[in-house]
């Protein structure tokens, strides 16, 4: 048997599904694995119960099996369009209805459609980019696009910190935007870093698109209002040239596969079409469940009060356990501002990335290796080679033990080394 071209690019070993084959093992290993690989949010238990609750009223109403015995439109359900175009309208004022918003299943899918459609083969010829102006970023965007050579990453600025940290910003004396780059994308916070790109580089990145005609997408999966894993204190910003990304994923909700996309009217027609064509509609369920939360703005609070500060305590006792126990001199840890993971950079690390994650798995530690996250980055940087990212949420025992784990591998490294 043999594939289309399509099916040998989509078929590939990618580094998405090898995080996703992980994945699947550490849920399979059970308890022998430790699983810091994949990006599962944490289950909350006040999280679940309301959502366990609010599916019991929908069930007893049949709110729930009218959702499920109907498709929504291609542009998804039309009461949560209508009441997320008024959460946002009211929380930031932004001029939108519900004709700037699309429904996708989860944001990875959102990806997919925007990318392919303003980067890759245009029909006068021009092949165009997606421009990533702050490398690392997300593994799940690498291969998303029909046409190969789509995306360019540039690479950052480090800023040294205070206690073992460091930040990543964007090296605007070095951010070349060619005439061949049709969208630039920036998570924030950003997948794996925990980093959050600070207003003003946003801003600037925003007039740089607009000089361009091209948009910019911000990718909002673990950001405000909701599920507000953000700790830094920075501001929300969307006019009709961004594409604002969200998603119910890291709220909890990841098995509902809600992807929410805010542009302009253009470009949610045109999702909206490709929606019909790929999918005929997005799933209903996440927006029945969502739909009370967002029409009674508890959304916000449960985000700010419950879901911020049980991650921002869970990342502080992580970076504190390494700090402690990993002891070689160039270990640095990204300043977590937001996400789920925490990035960690081991300067002159004697083996690279790769290798230090197959130890580790050996030992029963799924982490992924850092040099999956920088796709587009052309030159060669010895930095992607010396990273690794880790969940930081899942369970505290797990992460202790892991961290353990990681920390007596890394120091044993570093030993056999000097010996
Ligand atoms: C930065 C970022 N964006 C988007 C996604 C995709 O999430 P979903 O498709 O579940 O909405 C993820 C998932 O891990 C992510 O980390």
């Amino acid at each position: 048997m043999s594939f289309s071209s399509f099916g040998n690019k989509f078929t590939r070993h990618s580094g998405i599904t090898q995080l996703m084959d992980d994945l699947n093992e550490g849920i399979r290993g059970g308890d022998d694995i430790l699983m810091l690989g994949g990006g599962n949010p944490a289950s909350i238990p006040e999280i679940e119960a309301k959502f366990k609750h609010k599916l019991d009223e929908l069930n007893q109403s049949g709110a729930l099996i009218d959702a499920l015995g109907n498709y929504d439109g291609p542009q998804g359900k039309d009461t949560f369009l209508d009441a997320l175009a008024t959460l946002f309208r009211e929380t930031y004022g932004w001029d939108i209805s519900k004709k700037n918003i699309a429904l996708t299943n989860g944001s990875q899918n959102a990806f997919f459609y925007l990318f392919n459609l303003f980067a890759g083969k245009y029909h006068d010829g021009r092949h165009k980019k997606v421009l990533f102006p702050l490398a690392p970023e997300y593994i799940g965007y690498a291969d998303a696009t029909l046409d190969d050579e789509v995306f360019v990453a540039a690479k950052p600025s480090i800023e040294e910190l205070d206690g073992g940290l460091f930040k990543y910003h964007v090296d605007f004396d070095h951010l070349e935007v060619g005439d061949d780059i049709g969208l630039i994308c920036v998570s924030r916070p950003t997948n794996p870093t925990g980093n959050v790109v600070t207003d003003e580089e946003l801003q600037r990145l925003d007039v740089i698109a607009r000089e361009k005609g091209i948009p910019l997408i911000i990718d909002n999966a673990y950001g405000t209002p909701f599920p507000n894993i953000i700790f830094a204190d920075v501001n929300p910003i969307w006019n009709d040239n961004i594409i604002l990304c969200l998603s119910l994923s890291k709220l909890g909700l990841p098995g509902a596969r809600c992807g929410i996309v805010i542009a302009n009217e253009q470009t949610i027609t045109a999702l909206s079409n490709l929606s019909g064509i790929i999918a005929l509609s997005p799933g209903s369920i996440g927006p029945e469940l969502a739909l009370p939360f967002i029409q009674d703005k508890s959304i916000i609070e449960m985000s700010e009060q419950i879901v911020k500060p049980f991650y921002q305590q869970r990342a502080e006792h992580a970076v504190s356990l390494l700090q402690e126990q990993i002891a070689v001199p160039g270990f640095r840890i990204h300043k977590p501002e937001g996400a789920i993971f925490l990035w960690l950079w081991f300067k002159d690390l004697p083996v690279t990335c790769e290798e230090l994650y197959q130890r580790l798995k050996q030992k029963g530690v799924l982490v992924v290796p850092g040099h999956y996250f920088f796709p587009g980055l052309e030159q060669e940087w010895q930095h992607t080679h010396e990273c690794i990212r880790m969940n930081y949420s899942q369970k505290p025992e797990d992460v202790e033990k892991g961290i353990a784990i990681i920390a007596s591998e890394v120091n044993a490294i570093y030993a056999e080394h000097n010996r």
